[in-house]
């Protein structure tokens, strides 16, 4: 039986948790849900060893995990993650959307940080067999997902300074709403003048725990400055906008009557956002031209007063659309479209969630079916 074909069950061992959560508890955690606070009864775990290559996967009770205190993941940080959705269809059905562009840029981020790459099946099987255990788990509404958090850590206990041995693969799940507090509201920005995300031959294009680790700092500048979010400059030129905390950025111009959406090209030090290379997609068929090029923070800042970009707003998956209503920086702030949510960041945030819940058509066949 190919990979593909292989029930989840005799791929997995099931071993599922004693005392599952109960309707009544479920009901209540799934209140007002916010981002990334709330967790299933299970998760997936697959180890992996140089000698013997990916060992048995089990679907387990949610828990802590217990390591050595020489594990590599603790001194050098081997740890990779991705992050995508699963979301209740109105037939009934369970869709994940994109998975294998997930399991894909997880093994690029795995080559990037020598670490052992997954099969992409054994990715998507592992997020299938969580979903189908944690069903009662996906939220309903629009605008409210499973979200999925596959991660990898590298754990050979040896404190020389090599890529490890063994590593554990780990997926958990989140039911999500929001990622900011405030909704959808637009976000204001910070731009990060002092501190730089990636430099060429650097991290930035992978999903590494260490690229989030040293934004913080920048983060919580932002915050004291009354932002919400940090906007990265380019490391060479200090000059070009790059992306942001958490998500890539978008920007609309009004040119010779038409509306054009664009967003800074790859780079090698952005991270290639799969919602990023979908709203290009969504755009063109929306009958927006669209541009992959370089803005610099002085094109932006001209534009906006010039009256040429009419809107800016960030996406990813965790955040899906949101709108940015001011920039800061330490020269001045500039408001985008009176900080109001514009109407290209709106309908393409309607398209996508329309896409994602199964409310319109998916030609590209982007959403996988679970359960
Ligand atoms: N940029 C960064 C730094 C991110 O962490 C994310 C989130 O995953 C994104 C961009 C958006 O990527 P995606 O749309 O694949 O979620
Ligand atoms: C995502 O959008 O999935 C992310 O990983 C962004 C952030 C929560 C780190």
């Amino acid at each position: 039986m190919s990979p593909a074909t292989t029930l989840p069950s005799e791929r997995f061992k099931i071993e599922p948790a004693k005392e599952a959560t109960s309707p009544e508890e479920r009901a209540k955690r799934m209140e007002n849900l916010g981002f990334g606070k709330v967790f299933t009864d299970h998760m997936v775990v697959i180890p992996y060893t140089v000698a013997t290559g990916w060992g048995q996967g089990v679907l387990k009770p949610y828990g802590p995990i217990v390591l050595d205190p020489a594990a590599s993941v603790l001194h050098y940080g081997q740890a990779i993650f991705e992050g995508f959705k699963a979301y209740w269809q109105p037939d009934g059905s369970i869709k994940t959307f994109r998975p294998e562009a997930n399991a894909n840029r997880f093994n690029a981020s795995a080559r990037r940080l020598a670490m052992a790459e997954l099969p992409v099946e054994l990715f998507v099987e592992a997020a299938d067999t969580l979903i189908r255990h944690e069903r009662a788990w996906v939220p309903k509404a629009v605008g409210e997902s499973l979200y999925l958090r596959p991660f990898m850590i590298g754990t050979e206990p040896a404190l020389g300074v090599h890529a490890s041995t063994d590593y554990l693969f780990i997926l958990i799940a989140s039911p999500s709403g929001a990622y900011f507090p405030q909704g959808v509201k637009p976000v204001t920005v910070w731009i990060s003048e002092n501190y730089v995300r990636a430099a060429p031959g650097g991290t930035g294009a992978a999903k590494c725990a260490g690229n989030y680790a040293a934004s913080l700092i920048a983060q919580t500048e932002a915050k004291a400055e009354g932002c919400d979010q940090v906007v990265w400059l380019d490391a060479v030129h200090r000059r070009f906008i790059e992306e942001m905390g958490g998500m890539n950025i978008f920007f609309v111009y009004q040119e010779n009557g038409e509306k054009v959406v664009v967003t800074p090209e790859l780079t090698g030090t952005l991270l290639p956002g799969i919602t990023r290379l979908t709203l290009l997609e969504l755009a063109k068929n929306l009958g927006y031209r669209t541009e992959e090029r370089k803005i610099s923070l002085d094109e932006w800042d001209a534009a906006l007063k010039e009256g040429r970009m009419t809107e800016a707003f960030a996406c990813g998956t965790a955040a899906v659309i949101t709108p940015i209503g001011l920039v800061k920086s330490n020269h001045g702030e500039w408001p985008v479209n009176k900080g109001e949510t514009g109407p290209v960041a709106a309908q393409l945030r309607q398209a996508l969630l329309d896409l994602q819940h199964g409310l319109a058509p998916d030609p590209n066949h982007w959403l996988h079916t679970v359960c």
